[in-house]
């Protein structure tokens, strides 16, 4: 189907089963805990090759030469594939954000060149170390937004009015530039396949987050059809963008196994993850706002500089909520991106919003304090009837909400913001909040969904589980709508012999193949109905029997009953603007003499469309929000002036927040459907709560100690630099 009107009455709320929503625990997680849910690397396969990537020990430039011999020389080894296929490139018209560059032509440091191939994992990395590999290494003319590689990316570009005439004549104004830096996705679980061919079939294993799209990419990459090609993710351990297009370690791993014969794995080192997969670009912006006495907006500009190699044409939608988060008539939103010799830009959780929104929120937090009005208060002021340029009405809109919600349950007593109220010892402590947005994405989905004659159901897409519930709230879509307890629902996924389902990226998951699984039940429910003799709409179905007792057993007579459905976005997508939204309100602790902060607590409030499971949704959000702790706090890619490498590249020097740094997280889910989001009238939520949090512990950190910082992350040495003397 596809959608072109709001789905008003939808049909989950009609049913009898009463499992949507609810908090259901994650149906592969005892699989997960107790290591037996097998990731890529680790299905076990006979007489599997152990392939190492070589790679790149310059930023820019060739390779001249690859002396092969004195790996081949070596014990175990049993070839050194150099291929021009081995960087992936994207399919023509695909989402895919795999690399384009070519591997004799160095763009980075650390970019795949050759594949060692042994017997062992140790023979093949040993190997690498030997390889006497000469290069061309060109001038490193990478200074980041050197003026000379900047070109503007029109597309997020915007304007109205005349916003310095706003600024000029507004009573209040704020002019603030703020900077974050480059973020690694850091999955848990490393890029990593296997692949087979067996001279007709390639089939791969590999940890991949779109197999609709990684599926049409490594065909293209390897000169094969579709159809030659079989993919498997069942299990993916995180990706956070990062496994969206397929990478290096895919690609090579395809090619050796076609050229050898024998199945090969390559799994990259942890250092090869963060040297080769795709980072969050580092941003410049700069915020203006005017307003009135009042506060309310009178000019609202927004732009930023982003960075990404030369080709590339991916640029991280810094402005991306700005467009319609706030009113204030005369508006200037514009984004540049510099050309630079670092890894591959892409995506990576919240691509846009991430950088932007925590930046857009401490230029809030300055206006509150230089209007003097409370900052939640300055928010409600400013929510946009429609959006503010096109005047396209929101599909449901929950910010007022969820900051009214959250200030609450926080305890947000709109008093006095003045810095430097409250200090126990060495500590000062203060509290600050941050509005959430988020643009709600969908896509294209197909799913099958079969009614066995035993009266249990099937599920079948490619759709892939990175971590977010796939596998459980597709399970309860199901067997609400067919009547069936939720373990009487088998959820298979990550297999492109599958129905092609949406992929996990911008948080369209839920929303997209759940309206497939949705619109295939629909129509098992019609042949149901057909053979239960009553309407469609007076079907009731519960535990495994419709209302006269009769059991879908006894309905189905020994067949089995599929149906695949088919959900595509129709136009409402022109009639709308969706987002989701939240608000965040946090406690810190800030060291008077080390600069050292400690998030004390966080309740983040979050409007995302209809909960398709409380647990899996609530973790999301979780999730979210510790990523806006480390985006505050610690996390920073950082890289070699000299020769360009990535400094920190493990998970020692990058600093994720770790258990310690995170307190307890108090979620609220703010009642809410969108019937013109999708079918199911749910929307994303997996990116949300990294939205703007960061800029909510930024903002406290000012309250708190009156260090103003305008770089993320807000390290001790940044927060010292700018505390005020006393
Ligand atoms: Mo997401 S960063 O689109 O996986």
């Amino acid at each position: 189907m596809e959608q072109d009107q709001p789905a008003t009455d939808c049909k989950l709320d009609q049913m009898s089963q009463g499992i949507i929503g609810k908090p259901i625990s994650r149906s592969e997680g005892f699989a997960k805990v107790t290591g037996t849910a097998p990731y890529a690397a680790e299905y076990p396969i006979e007489n599997c090759l152990e392939g190492v990537l070589v790679t790149a020990p310059i930023a820019r430039g060739k390779v001249t030469s690859i002396d092969v011999d004195a790996g081949l020389e070596m014990d175990g080894v049993i070839a050194v594939v150099e291929d021009e296929r081995m960087i992936a490139r994207p399919a023509q018209g695909t989402a895919g954000e795999a690399p384009v560059q070519q591997p004799r032509q160095v763009c980075y440091w650390g970019q795949p060149i050759a594949l060692v191939v042994a017997e062992t994992f140790e023979q093949a990395r040993d190997a690498t170390k030997h390889l006497a590999i000469t290069f061309d290494a060109d001038d490193l003319k990478d200074v980041p937004f050197d003026p000379h590689q900047v070109e503007p990316e029109s597309q997020e570009s915007s304007s109205q009015g005349d916003l310095a005439k706003a600024m000029n004549d507004a009573p209040h104004s704020i002019d603030a530039h703020i900077t974050t830096t480059g973020h690694a996705s850091a999955a848990m679980e490393p890029h990593s396949a296997i692949a087979e061919w067996d001279g007709n079939m390639l089939t791969v294993h590999s940890s991949l987050q779109m197999l609709n799209y990684n599926i049409a990419e490594l065909a293209d990459s390897l000169d094969l059809k579709e159809d030659e090609i079989r993919l498997v993710s069942r299990y993916v351990g995180g990706g956070f963008g990062s496994k969206l297009g397929v990478s290096e370690e895919t690609v090579a791993a395809s090619i050796a196994a076609m050229k050898l014969n024998r199945p090969v794995r390559v799994v990259m080192s942890r250092q090869q993850v963060f040297q080769c997969i795709m980072r969050r670009s580092e941003t410049s912006q700069r915020l203006r706002l005017a307003a009135d006495n009042d506060g309310g907006l009178t000019g609202f500009g927004h732009q930023a500089l982003v960075s990404n190699l030369p080709g590339e044409s991916f640029a991280e939608p810094v402005l991306q909520s700005s467009h319609f988060l706030y009113g204030g008539e005369n508006r200037l939103l514009e984004m540049d991106v510099a050309r630079i010799h670092r890894m591959t830009a892409g995506s990576v959780r919240a691509p846009g919003e991430a950088v932007g929104m925590p930046a857009l929120e401490v230029a809030m937090d300055m206006l509150a304090e230089e209007s003097g009005v409370d900052p939640v208060e300055l928010r409600l002021r400013n929510i946009p009837e429609s959006h503010p340029i096109k005047g396209t009405p929101f599909s449901s809109h929950r910010l007022a909400e969820c900051l009214k919600q959250g200030a609450r349950q926080f305890g947000w007593d709109g008093g006095s913001r003045q810095p430097r109220h409250t200090r126990e010892g060495e500590w000062w402590i203060g509290t600050g909040m941050a509005s959430a947005a988020r643009v709600h994405n969908i896509s294209e989905a197909k799913a099958r969904v079969t009614i066995k004659a035993d009266g249990t159901a099937v599920v079948e897409t490619d759709m892939t589980d990175i971590g977010t519930g796939t596998y459980t709230i597709l399970g309860q879509i199901a067997g609400e709508m067919l009547g069936l307890p939720r373990d009487k629902v088998l959820v298979e996924l990550g297999d492109t012999q599958f129905p092609r389902g949406s992929g996990s990226g911008g948080s369209w998951g839920a929303s997209s193949v759940g309206s497939a699984v949705f619109v295939a039940c629909e129509a098992l429910r019609k042949s149901l109905a057909e053979r239960a003799g009553v309407a469609e709409d007076k079907l009731k179905l519960k535990d495994g029997a419709i209302q006269n007792g009769v059991s879908l057993v006894d309905l189905l007579e020994g067949e089995d009953l599929s149906e695949e459905g088919h959900y595509e976005p129709g136009d409402i997508d022109d009639d709308y603007v969706a987002a989701s939204f939240g608000a965040y309100f946090t406690q810190v602790r800030v060291n008077h003499f080390t600069g050292e902060t400690r998030v004390e607590r966080m309740t983040g409030a979050f409007g995302f469309g209809r909960v398709l499971n409380e647990t899996t949704a609530r973790s999301q959000c979780i999730g979210g929000m510790t990523w806006s702790i480390g985006a505050a706090l610690t996390e920073a890619l950082h890289f070699d002036p000299v020769d360009g490498h990535l400094v920190n590249c493990d998970l020692a020097e990058y600093h994720v927040p770790v258990h310690r740094d995170v307190p307890d997280l108090q979620v609220i889910m703010v009642e809410e459907r969108d019937p013109a989001a999708s079918p199911i009238q749910a929307k994303g939520v997996g990116e949300l709560g990294v939205c703007g949090g960061a800029g909510a512990i930024a903002n406290a950190i000012y309250n708190a100690c009156g260090a103003r910082v305008m770089e993320f992350p807000m390290t001790p040495d940044k927060v010292m630099a700018r505390m005020p003397d006393d």
